[in-house]
């Protein structure tokens, strides 16, 4: 076994056990989607529906990477496909560095794709493993264990930079990332891990050929935290304060969705980190996300509930979507992405500070 797997199943402990969220939070709640008390439209009418990754999902929701790599991950991620699988949602996998250097391991992965057949699924490797020698090789690998529907490249320099073991060279990845993009015949996702894509990011990634930003912004799971905690459990204290320092550095997801979308405007762009229900789901997507993404509240509901609790966790929060659609009059999600919205003062100064001139973002920008 490599020493990734014990790792990863130390990050799944750590985070179902203790508290592992930033202290700030995703500003989603800076931005408000007006009422409408005679919505021209029918609840069970509303139209979810979307094309990602070539197929169809029924609702703007994907469960975003989080395990594979030792037995308990291989259970995780089964009861995670079987409830997309049934909802018509989509997910990620996990890092599969571990199986790559490890085939033994490959069913940990691959288990998804037996247990959704039909879903979008989508692999995982890091951008460190990327500047340290992966290429299209081993991306394709990591394609063909699961006969994913695209790659998504994950970004975690805040959390690397707080390991012991981490790998904290992100020299070339840009050009690496290009490379995947022009090689591979499947499409590649850019993630964050949960501090945020910002506008020079999405840029740069929209100008290597990416053409899939999840955001995965500050306001849910955080990973320096995560690492203060392991650093902590191991004695080493300096380094679990500097982490703490970090715990809650990054751009919020409200933020980074705006961001995002202003700095690469023909993007997909994925709204994640922090999503909590359906209405912070809703909210993101009419600030200019296309679907939403949820990870840290799955595990917990597999972890209080299986297979059972994931399912029912999903039909809530789309539950939700249809919800928020409904009370917006928004009978399709076109129409929710251009539906009435309030940017309070917090977060309005802060776009402005950034550049982004929000008027023009409200009326022009969010709506293509
Ligand atoms: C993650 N995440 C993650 N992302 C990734 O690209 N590869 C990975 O291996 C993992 N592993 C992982 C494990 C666990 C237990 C969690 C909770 C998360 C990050 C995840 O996809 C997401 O970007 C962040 O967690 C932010 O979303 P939430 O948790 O705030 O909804």
């Amino acid at each position: 076994m490599t020493a990734t797997s014990p790792r990863k199943l130390d990050h799944i402990r750590v985070t179902v056990d203790s508290i592992v969220e930033h202290g700030v939070t995703t500003l989603l709640e800076e931005v408000e989607i007006v009422y409408k008390a005679l919505p021209e439209a029918s609840l069970d009418g509303i139209d979810m529906g979307l094309r990602f990754l070539g197929k169809k999902l029924s609702a703007p929701l994907m469960v975003t990477g989080m395990t594979g790599g030792h037995a308990a991950a291989t259970r995780i991620n089964c009861a995670i496909a079987r409830a997309v699988e049934e909802l018509g949602l989509a997910m990620g996998v996990g890092s599969q560095r571990a199986a790559i250097e490890d085939p033994g391991l490959a069913e940990t992965f691959s288990i998804a794709r037996r247990c959704a057949p039909s879903a979008v699924i989508v692999a995982n490797i890091g951008v460190p493993q990327l500047v340290k020698g992966y290429g299209v090789g081993e991306a394709r690998k990591a394609i063909e264990m699961l006969d994913a529907d695209a790659i998504a490249i994950h970004l975690n320099a805040a959390q690397e930079a707080f390991q012991p073991e981490g790998d904290t060279d992100y020299l070339g990845a840009v050009e690496k990332i290009r490379e995947l993009v022009e090689k591979l015949d499947k499409p590649v996702i850019v993630k964050e891990t949960g501090h945020g894509i910002g506008m020079e990011a999405a840029m740069l990634l929209r100008s290597a050929g990416v053409r899939i930003i999840d955001v995965s912004g500050a306001g849910g799971t955080s990973w320096v935290r995560v690492e203060s905690y392991r650093a902590r459990a191991k004695g080493d204290e300096i380094l679990a304060e500097a982490a703490e320092s970090f715990s809650s550095f990054g751009i919020p997801t409200a933020q980074a969705v705006v961001e995002a979308r202003w700095a690469a405007p023909d993007a997909c762009i994925i709204a994640s980190g922090g999503i909590r229900s359906g209405l912070d789901a809703a909210k993101a997507i009419a600030l200019g996300a296309d679907l939403a993404g949820v990870a840290l509240p799955v595990i917990n509901a597999y972890a209080r509930g299986g297979e059972q609790g994931v399912k029912a966790l999903l039909e809530r929060i789309v539950a939700e979507i249809r919800a928020a659609m409904f009370l917006t009059g928004s009978r399709s999600l076109e129409e929710l992405r251009s539906t009435s919205l309030i940017l309070k003062p917090g977060l309005r100064s802060i776009l402005e500070s950034r550049g982004v001139d929000v008027q023009l973002y409200l009326n022009g920008t969010r709506l293509l």
